[in-house]
Parts: structure tokens; sequence; C-alpha cells
């Protein structure tokens, strides 16, 4: 394997053959003094990777990735992912083909990124910025209101005044071992909203009209990116989260308001015992709503979170029930007074939990940060419900409780592993056995893995995949940290959090 380069350059293309010699052109002296490495991933039928192979004229740093037939399956979305999985420079810009995107822009974009952003995003929309490129009246209305949508929805969209631009340039580091799915064309939201707390920059981009060859643009991608936005709300844990939170309230009052009226009506309930009856209904519903869906990617068992929900629930309710009584007293009818109460209640319930709402993701680098590698691998035990937490380095000699060759497999392939072993070699018929269960996440720093992150329980009740992923979280904050903390990447750290009480 050669050496990485600096930047990889992704461009997909479909029949852009009378496109990709003019770019190769202007891309070649705009990097002349950049160490990059350039990929298309081709979905031509016109010839378009004979007329790169004719321009590239046997330069090495020139690579194309032509698909056929169901490789195809995804067009675009498909390409840029493949694109920026194939290529292996610090930093990766995505482009489009048809010269919209001016290359002498990639320069600053990648100064941007040396300064310390993660994604350095070409917009049309701040100052210096054009889209005189795009296609008539009707097609810039279409981009504008998307583009209002996407930022509507999603709070990491915000970052950018252009999250639906095709061209961004971005550290590799910070898209390391994610998995994108996006539909379509807006892979750059995929990113934005995947991978929440990153350092965006905008740079001015002049949007040039396409400079041969059709657009791909059709009501088709218009369907898709609705279906992106879909996915994006109901596939990726934790997004949208103001709305989901807005949307479960609403759903309790859907629940409240009529039992009042049922209560207050029918069974002829006094209003104030109606509301105290009506209440607590609704908020288990909105509490076990809010943990399965709103709270989703927050799962650091039940405890501490539960409570503290339950807490700012409760409070809420009273001042629910305060607002309530206060308008009964003036003379409003049940309904109307609890409608009244619901909306206090939610303004309070919005500020009470602004913070919670919004992401942490670096909880656990603050408290890594704050009071040690050790200190955090105490918590993470603690909030797993594991026995112990180590760290393992990635070299040499592993544990010889662990099965041999499964610390290089999570190494090799860095992904976390959870295995269990049964209590002995035949079923067993009590429910009360203990079985001893372990997970392995890879601790990766940079380029490499700089540990594995282990815990153990022996317990009645094995690790399970929410647990899998609260350790792979914790991973990724001590990601940047061990090596600058323990003083060394191979010094193997263990804590019992039983040891710590005594
Ligand atoms: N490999 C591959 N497969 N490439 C494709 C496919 C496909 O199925 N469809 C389109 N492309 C390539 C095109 O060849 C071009 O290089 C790039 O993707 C963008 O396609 P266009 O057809 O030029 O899209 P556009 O100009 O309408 O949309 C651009 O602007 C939008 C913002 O308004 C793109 O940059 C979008 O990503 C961006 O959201
Ligand atoms: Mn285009």
């Amino acid at each position: 394997m050669t050496r990485a380069p600096l930047l990889s350059v992704v461009v997909p293309t479909r029949d852009e053959a009378a496109n990709v010699g003019p770019l190769l052109a202007r891309l070649s002296s705009a990097l002349a003094g950049v160490d990059h490495e350039i990929l298309f991933v081709d979905d031509s039928d016109d010839g378009t990777p004979a007329a790169i192979a004719r321009t590239a004229a046997g330069d090495a740093r020139i690579d194309v990735l032509h698909r056929e037939g169901s490789d195809r399956t995804g067009g675009l979305s498909t390409a840029v992912v493949s694109g920026i999985h194939r290529t292996r420079g610090e930093f990766v810009c995505v482009m489009d083909a048809d010269l919209q995107h001016p290359p002498e822009d990639i320069p600053g974009m990648l100064a941007a990124a040396r300064e310390g952003a993660d994604v350095v995003v070409a917009s049309r929309y701040v100052r210096g910025g054009s889209r005189r490129g795009l296609g008539g009246t009707g097609r810039r209305q279409v981009s504008r209101v998307a583009g209002a949508v996407a930022r509507g929805l999603f709070t990491e969209a915000r970052a950018s005044s252009d999250p639906l631009s095709g061209f961004f340039l971005c550290r590799r580091r910070v898209i390391d071992g994610i998995e994108f799915r996006p539909v379509g064309f807006k892979i750059l939201l995929e990113l934005l909203v995947c991978v929440p707390g990153l350092r965006v920059r905008d740079v001015p981009l002049d949007f040039a009209a396409r400079a041969g060859g059709t657009s791909k643009a059709s009501l088709r991608q218009g369907l898709l990116f609705l279906a992106h936005i879909r996915s994006l709300v109901f596939e990726v844990q934790g997004s949208a989260r103001p709305w989901k939170f807005g949307l479960v309230g609403l759903s309790g009052l859907a629940i409240l308001l009529p039992l009042i009226a049922l209560l207050t009506g029918t069974a002829r309930v006094p209003a104030l015992a109606a509301f105290l009856l009506a209440y607590p209904p609704s908020l288990v519903w909105n509490t076990v709503l809010n943990r399965v869906w709103t709270f989703a990617d927050q799962r650091h068992g039940l405890g501490e979170g539960t409570a503290r929900y339950l807490e700012r629930a409760i409070l809420s309710g009273a001042a629910m029930f305060g607002a309530y009584a206060a308008l009964l007293s003036l003379g409003g009818a049940p309904l109307l007074a609890a409608a009244g109460g619901a909306v206090v209640a939610m303004v309070l319930n919005g500020v009470a939990n602004r913070a919670a709402v919004r992401r942490r993701p670096s909880l656990w680098s603050e408290v890594a940060l704050g009071q040690g590698i050790q200190a955090a691998l105490t918590r993470l035990a603690d909030e797993i419900g594991a026995s112990r937490a180590t760290l393992l380095p990635a070299t040499g000699p592993t544990s010889g409780a662990l099965p041999s060759g499964i610390v290089e497999r999570v190494v090799e392939q860095r992904r976390g592993a959870l295995f269990t072993e049964a209590a002995g070699h035949r079923a067993q018929r009590r429910s009360n056995v203990e079985v001893r269960s372990t997970l392995m996440v890879p601790v990766v720093d940079g380029d490499e893995v700089a540990a594995v992150l282990v815990c153990e329980r022996v317990a009645r009740h094995p690790f399970d995949g929410d647990q899998l992923d609260a350790a792979m979280t914790a991973a990724r904050a001590l990601g940047g940290l061990i090596a600058d903390n323990s003083g060394g990447r191979h010094r193997t750290q263990s804590l019992r959090p039983d040891a710590l009480n005594a």
C-alpha cells in the first residue's frame, strides 16, 4: 500500500463525458501544490471512463471506479459513500463533475479544514456566494424550501447555511467508521445529522451553470429527498429532538383531554379530582415514548436519566395543575382549563428540558478530561452494569480470560463485539443461573486503534445491544485522550467500582 495522500477528491459521475476533461484540467492546476488523489465513481453509459483515461494520461493519482448493473443501486448516494470509503486522504472533498463546483475553491476549503474545521461547506447562501447556476425559478424555489425544511427539522443542519450543498470537504477522522445511508442527493445533510457536534465552516460558492450534459435532478429526486428526511427523523436516534419532544407532548394531551372530558362528563367526577386521575396515564405515556424515541440515543441505563426526567415532568405537572385550577376558578370549562394548563406546562417543560433536548455527544470526553480515564471507566462500568471496565493494549499479549484471536479481530475489523458464555455445555432449566458476558470495543485514535475497551459481567442477564452502544459511545470519547492521559498507550488500566467503594 502506498502512503495516504493529504486530500482525496471524490467525483460521482453519470454521463459526464463532455465535462470530465475540462474538470480534470482545472483540478490539476488548482491542486498543483497539494498532495492529492482523485477518484471518479462512475455510473455512465456514455464513455465517461474513456474520457477520463484520455485526460488522466496514466497519472497514478487519478482513478475510476466504474459500476455496472446492480452495483449502481442507490445511484449518487452510494457512489459518494463508496468513494469516501475507498479513498484514504486525511481530508476528503466531494464535488460534482459538471463544473458547477469550481475546483479553484478547493485549496481554500482545505486551508479552512486544516485550521480546525471538521467540515467545510461551499455554500450558495453566504455573502459572496451565489446560485446563479441553479436553472429556473422553480428549481430555485424547490431548493430554498428543501433547505428550510432540513434546517428547520435538524438542529445539526443549522451549522451550515447550505446543508444541501453537493460541494464539501471534511476531515476523514470525523467520518471514519460511520455507516452512511443517505437516499438520493443529500450526502452532506446525512453527514451533519449522523455525526452531531461537528465544527462546520461555510465558504462562499459561486454555483456556476452546468457546463455540458444534463442535470439528473427530477421529480424522483424530490421524492427521494422526502424519503431521506423520513429516514433521518426515524432511523437516526435522537435526531430532530425538539420536534420529537413536542410531538410526544401533544400525544400526551390526546390522552389527557379525552380522559378529563370523560371523567367530568359521564362520570361526574369533580374537575380537580379528574385532573389528578387523568394526569398519571398521560405522564407514563410521555415518559415511555420520550425514553424510547426522543432520547433513544442517550441510553445510559434506566436509572439516572429517567429519575431526572420524572422530576421535571412532575414539576411541570404541578404547574399544569395550578394553571388548570386557576382557570377553573375563573369559570373556565374543564377542557378549556386543561388545554390552557397544557400550554403552560409545555412551555415550562420545554425550558426545563432544553439542555437535555440538545445533544451531548461530548459527555464522555468531559468526564474523562475532568476526572481522568479511570473515572470514565468506573462510570461506564456503573452505567452498563459491568463488574469492571478495562483498557487493553491493542497489540501484544491478550488477557488469558479472553478467547484467543478475539481482541485481534476487534482491532483488525474495528468493530465492537459482544459475546456471552453459557453456564455449561447443556441448556439450563433454571432461570437464575449466571452467565459470563463480555463487551469489547476498539478505541480508535486518529488512524490507529489505540486500545480495546473490555467490559465484563457475570450475572443472570448478559449485556445487550444497548449496552454495546453505550460502550462504543464511551470508547469514541476516550479516543483522543488515552495517549495524553495514561502516559502511554500500551499500559493496561483497570478499575473495579467495588474496589473504590471499599
Ligand atoms: N455515480 C453517479 N451515479 N453519479 C451521479 C448519479 C448517479 O446515479 N446521478 C448524478 N450523478 C453525478 C452527476 O454526474 C454530477 O457529477 C453530480 O452527481 C451531480 O448531479 P447533477 O445532475 O449535476 O445534480 P444537480 O446539479 O441537479 O444537483 C447538484 O446541486 C444540488 C444542490 O442544488 C448536486 O450537487 C446536489 O448534490 C446538490 O444537492
Ligand atoms: Mn449539477
